[in-house]
């Protein structure tokens, strides 16, 4: 058997000559929220396989190990920034799933590219099968919309989400079932720089028109979650607002659209 060491450096220069993306790569984005285990998906194209002769390893894009097997777990490879991060599933790892588990995802593993590399002994070839891009996101919880009704303008808010949102905007016309979407929104994101999350505020001056309700969204991409509020006009210029707040997946708003 060869050397760990010699199977590293092997490997090492492997991966300098070949850093691209092969047909054999299988590339994926995976979604997390910040906090909840997010599992990284590889599978190997055998079914049947025995441990002691399997040998791969994770990295990301900055070359650091997340998880190395050569017939059984290398923990001494593993870089410290993913030490005690990292489960593998070893009963899946036989049938050739060599997906691993990323503890704890935080902002900073955002946009990190992760890279599966297995070497193959007998060819002395090792082959680049995944590659994963992670997005981490800080789901937006709450939706503020405060409209004046005398100045006809609409300002709404949310706070303390990741990555920016889209903000977005749908204007009824009294007696009209079209909801149009209000293009010139003044919106403005601020991003902290201690925790990287963003507070977004959107304004719209909606002079001019008589209108039944007025509805803002705010759209995570990375979740793919929107969140709305909608605020009904009062023919008596009195302000009312609907209750509460709603989360839904685009898909179902697009619906009722
Ligand atoms: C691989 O194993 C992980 C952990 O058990 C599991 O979450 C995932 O769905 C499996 N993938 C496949 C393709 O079976
Ligand atoms: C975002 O809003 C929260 C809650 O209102 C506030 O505590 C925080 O300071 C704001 N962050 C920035 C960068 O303005
Ligand atoms: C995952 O997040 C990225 C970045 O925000 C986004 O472009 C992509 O559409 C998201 N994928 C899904 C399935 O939501």
């Amino acid at each position: 058997m060869m050397h760990v060491a010699h199977i590293l450096v092997f490997v090492i220069l492997a991966v300098h000559r070949h850093p691209s993306v092969s047909d054999a790569t299988v590339v994926l984005n995976v979604n997390s929220t910040a906090s909840e285990s997010v599992v990284l998906p590889c599978a190997l194209n055998r079914s049947s396989i025995i441990l002691k002769d399997l040998c791969f390893y994770w990295q990301d894009e900055r070359k650091a190990v997340l998880y190395s097997f050569n017939g059984e777990e290398m923990p001494e490879h593993v870089s410290k920034v993913y030490q005690d991060r990292i489960t593998a599933f070893h009963h899946d790892m036989t049938r050739g799933n060599i997906s691993v588990k990323l503890k704890d995802p935080k902002l900073e593993d955002t946009q990190r590219v992760f890279s599966v590399y297995v070497l193959n002994r007998k060819m002395k070839s090792l082959t680049h099968i995944c590659q994963i891009t992670l997005h981490v996101a800080v789901p937006y919880m709450t939706i503020s919309l405060v409209v004046n009704e005398e100045a006809m303008t609409a300002v709404c808010t949310t706070q303390r989400g990741f990555p920016e949102p889209r903000v977005s905007w749908r204007l009824r016309h009294l007696n009209s079932t079209h909801r149009l979407e209000v293009r010139d929104a003044h919106t403005t994101a601020v991003q902290d720089a201690g925790n990287h999350l963003y507070n977004t505020s959107s304004t719209i001056d909606i002079r001019g028109g008589r209108y039944r309700e007025l509805t803002c969204l705010i759209y995570n991409p990375t979740t793919d979650v929107t969140l709305y509020k909608t605020h009904v006009f009062n023919k008596d210029k009195h302000m009312c607002s609907l209750p509460g707040w709603a989360v839904l997946l685009t898909a179902a708003l697009l619906v009722t659209r």
